[in-house]
């Protein structure tokens, strides 16, 4: 039979999280998924009803309706006052927004440093241009944050760009200020892009949020989504802001990729942003409790140990238990509790589980009986 498949596609695997789904029975407690268990706001399900009988039900403007770019832009003065119109682009979720960017920016033979371990389709991003992924590391013994010195080292003549996450998947580490400047300093002195994929900059649990949009640089392609903050996650909406001549090109790929994002869905979110109030803070105080609790009962399972997540929503804890973190996923699978194995992310999230804290408190409390009485049966390495 001809060999019909592009290698771009033979190159990539089935992302290790899919994996698990498939084998979950149907009543598995989920804390698998990135995604929160609320529904839309009424205001967001009533706006998008009115959308659709208001007549926004055609193409729009490749970058966006205006009303929404000026929204967001106000929205973005907050980490970089010149920030107009013009700098955004609206998109089908972060998903796509990471798309057209590494579609726009990598070639065959550049180099792009992608975060180890990752949000799952970085390196697939990058790989899919024919571009070669290098990975840089975040430990937890580091707090999650990435090592300056080791990111220096991996630089060649071909490195394009640097892709940094904050608040982090599958981590929940946030940058500190002080590595936020060490990284721009080496984008700098090297001409790299940052793309920085800031989906969680509103569910912050500790301190600020610090973006790495900011005047200090202009090569930043910053990237957003309604997903987690509005739990939207199937209107497919998100949005990028960049430097206009970034923009330019960006809007470009754009066009060829999905002519425009789509016009109800961008009215609705338009009079959601709009709405004295929308809820966002009233989720994120949910999160905080159900971050506690489930710290607390990871750290009292022997042989676990996790960190407190400053932001985000997911636990990733380390374990010592003798076993791969798939193969221990797996088993938990087959006792009823669906997790994200660490190795799922990159090769540095090994030794970790990741659990998804995004579930109701009951949900938590279920499946952290199960992920005890698993853990128990496993020897230990030491
Ligand atoms: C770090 C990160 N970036 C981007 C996305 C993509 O989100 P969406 O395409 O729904 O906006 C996700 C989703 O899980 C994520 O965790």
């Amino acid at each position: 039979m001809r060999d019909w498949f592009a290698a771009r596609a033979k190159r990539l695997q089935i992302s290790g999280i899919r994996k698990m789904f498939e084998m979950a029975g149907p009543d598995s407690i989920n804390l698998g998924l990135g995604e929160l268990d609320f529904e839309p706001s009424e205001l967001a399900m009533k706006a998008l009803a009115d959308a659709v009988h208001n007549g926004y039900n055609h193409y729009g403007p490749t970058k966006g309706i205006p009303e929404l770019r000026k929204a967001l832009a106000e929205r973005l003065t907050r980490y970089r006052p010149d920030v107009e119109m013009d700098n955004i682009i609206v998109t089908a979720g972060g998903t796509q927004g990471l798309l057209v960017s590494a579609m726009t920016l990598f070639d065959h033979g550049d180099e792009v440093l992608t975060p180890d371990p990752g949000f799952v389709i970085y390196q697939p991003h990058v790989i899919m241009c024919g571009a070669t992924p290098l990975r840089y590391s975040l430990r937890f013994e580091n707090n999650f944050q990435p090592n300056p010195d080791e990111i220096q080292e991996l630089i060649t003549p071909r490195t394009k760009a640097i892709i940094v996450n904050s608040p982090n998947n599958p981590t929940s580490g946030i940058l500190e200020p002080d590595t936020i400047k060490a990284l721009r300093d080496i984008a700098v002195e090297n001409e790299l892009v940052i793309i920085s994929d800031e989906v969680y900059d509103e569910i912050i649990f500790e301190g600020e949020h610090h973006s790495l949009l900011n005047p200090d640089y202009d090569n930043v392609v910053y990237i957003n989504s309604f997903s987690k903050t509005f739990a939207l996650t199937g209107w497919r909406l998100g949005y990028m802001a960049s430097s206009k001549y970034m923009v330019n090109q960006l809007s470009k790929l754009q066009y060829y990729n999905i002519a425009c994002p789509p016009t109800p869905l961008q009215k609705a979110i338009f009079d959601v942003m709009n709405a004295p109030t929308n809820s966002v803070q009233e989720r994120v105080d949910i999160l905080r409790k159900r971050r506690d609790v489930i710290v607390k009962r990871l750290n009292d399972i022997d042989g676990f140990s996790c960190l407190k997540p400053k932001g985000a929503f997911y636990a990733f804890p380390t374990f010592d238990h003798d076993i791969s973190s798939e193969d221990f996923a797996m088993e938990l699978v087959k006792s009823g509790l669906i997790c994200a194995p660490g190795s799922a992310f990159g090769k540095g999230g090994e030794g970790h589980l990741r659990f998804s804290f995004a579930n109701s408190l009951e949900m938590i409390e279920k499946g952290m009986d199960v992920l005890e009485k698993v853990a128990a049966t496993i020897p230990r390495k030491n």
